[in-house]
């Protein structure tokens, strides 16, 4: 991992991960970085400034009307310094300043002020987090090119489990030095979210699925150099920067689009959650109620990634499996069954797996096994492409001749 040179102006709030950021300051310096940092009022109730400057090397800075501070590199100055602004531990408070703008205090100003990227490393209580103004903050902050780093899923320092906790600082470095373009020159096709199967005009039968495990899998692989082909069901992400989105509904409108875009593929990543079914015809009418109970006729949708997977020349083939018991029994099954050279496994069921922004993974070969553990998806996903390429290039670079 190398952040050789980068200039990273590092702005801690008042969050008790706070305690994590002279660690942090060390890695990224281990990095190659050149670490500035500034505080937050907050910051100070949980780490000293001293201790911050001590690491960094530099003086921490802390008010934005400090005169003899802006006598040496002023406020302006060091927004123009920075090649990224990492804000970490980032509490709900400066995510709600930097998404309207308050410069509220010398590290909100500075944010307005900077043409350097912007990252921001979430902490902060489960129920915070999923409080729809903090959603509404970030998706505002992502919309205009901030950078989310996590937040993880885990123990919290309020005694609650689940999502909010700062990522620990080398998952932080790692999202800042991106990936190597350990892919360049393949060519991968990604399925994501659910599918939809109408049942007249108004209905359809669907999951769950929010695409995001989807996306971030074909983000990771377009970081990695891959060209990325997303073939997306119904949902509501934008694109990752750098791929090639193909919005489907159906499975059948799935297979076939994906079936044309192997013609030149790699690789292949199934991450949709397909319906297994659809109904048998399609009501030409809004089905009305009669009073009595209503049969639908189901048939089997054709399976994609088995599909891929017999595709000759072979492409390198990556299957997910969704399963609420028997993980491994399950896993292993559809990679015999499917003919996949890994299949990404995750525990689903209430408020696991699907539309949730961390995942579980364990990921199985026919002779290797990787647990992957509980992460942001963003993150999984990086480490999945991380086993797809070591895995490609150990079969001679899985290049289709
Ligand atoms: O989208 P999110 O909200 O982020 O949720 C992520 C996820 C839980 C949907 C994802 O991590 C996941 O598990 N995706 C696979 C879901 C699924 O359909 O699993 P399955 O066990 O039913 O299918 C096994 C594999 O076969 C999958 O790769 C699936 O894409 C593929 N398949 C299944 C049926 C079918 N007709 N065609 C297929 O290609």
């Amino acid at each position: 991992m190398t952040l050789n040179g980068r200039k990273i102006l590092l702005g801690v709030t008042g969050g008790i991960a706070a305690y994590k950021t002279p660690e942090l300051v060390r890695r990224l310096q281990e990095a190659g970085a050149e670490v500035r940092v500034v505080m937050s009022a907050g910051a100070e109730a949980f780490i000293t400034p001293l201790t911050l400057q001590a690491v960094s090397g530099h003086r921490v800075r802390t008010h934005l009307l400090d005169p003899e501070a802006e006598a040496g590199m002023g406020h302006i100055e060091l927004a123009r310094w920075a090649d990224d602004v990492l804000i970490a531990p980032a509490t709900a408070q400066v995510i709600a300043r930097l998404a309207h703008g308050f410069a509220a205090d010398l590290l909100s100003t500075l944010a307005l002020a900077t043409e350097a990227r912007i990252w921001i490393a979430p902490a902060m209580n489960r129920v915070m987090w999923d409080a729809e103004a903090v959603r509404e903050n970030c998706r505002m902050l992502v919309s205009r090119g901030v950078k989310l780093v996590g937040p993880g899923v885990g123990d919290q320092a309020c005694g609650e489990q689940g999502p909010g906790r700062m990522l620990d600082p080398d998952e932080i470095v790692a999202e800042l030095g991106g990936s190597e373009p350990v892919l360049a020159g393949l060519r991968f096709v990604v399925t994501a979210g659910p599918t939809h199967e109408p049942i007249d005009p108004v209905r359809f039968l669907g999951n769950r699925s929010s695409g995001r495990m989807g996306f971030a899998v074909a983000e990771a692989l377009a970081e990695a150099g891959a060209r990325v082909d997303l073939v997306a069901g119904p949902v509501k992400l934008s694109t990752p920067p750098g791929v090639q989105r193909l919005d489907v509904t159906t499975a059948s409108e799935m297979l076939e689009v994906v079936t044309a875009r192997m013609e030149n593929a790699d690789g292949f990543v199934g991450v949709a959650a397909v319906a297994d079914y659809r109904p048998e015809s399609l009501a030409d009418d809004k089905i009305k109620k009669s009073g009595q109970p209503l049969t639908l006729q189901l048939v089997e949708n054709p399976d994609i990634l088995a599909t891929v997977a017999r595709r000759r020349p072979k492409p390198f083939v990556v299957g997910f499996a969704a399963e609420t018991r028997d993980l491994e029994r399950a896993a292993r099954g559809k990679l015999e069954a499917k003919g996949a050279d890994l299949i990404a496994a995750n525990r689903v069921g209430h408020d696991r797996g699907f539309d949730t922004e961390d995942n579980t993974l364990e990921v199985f070969g026919a002779e290797r096994h990787w647990n992957l553990g509980s992460r942001a998806k963003r993150i999984l996903a990086r480490e999945l492409v991380a086993i797809i390429a070591e895995q490609m290039q150990q079969d001679g670079n899985g290049k289709k001749q």
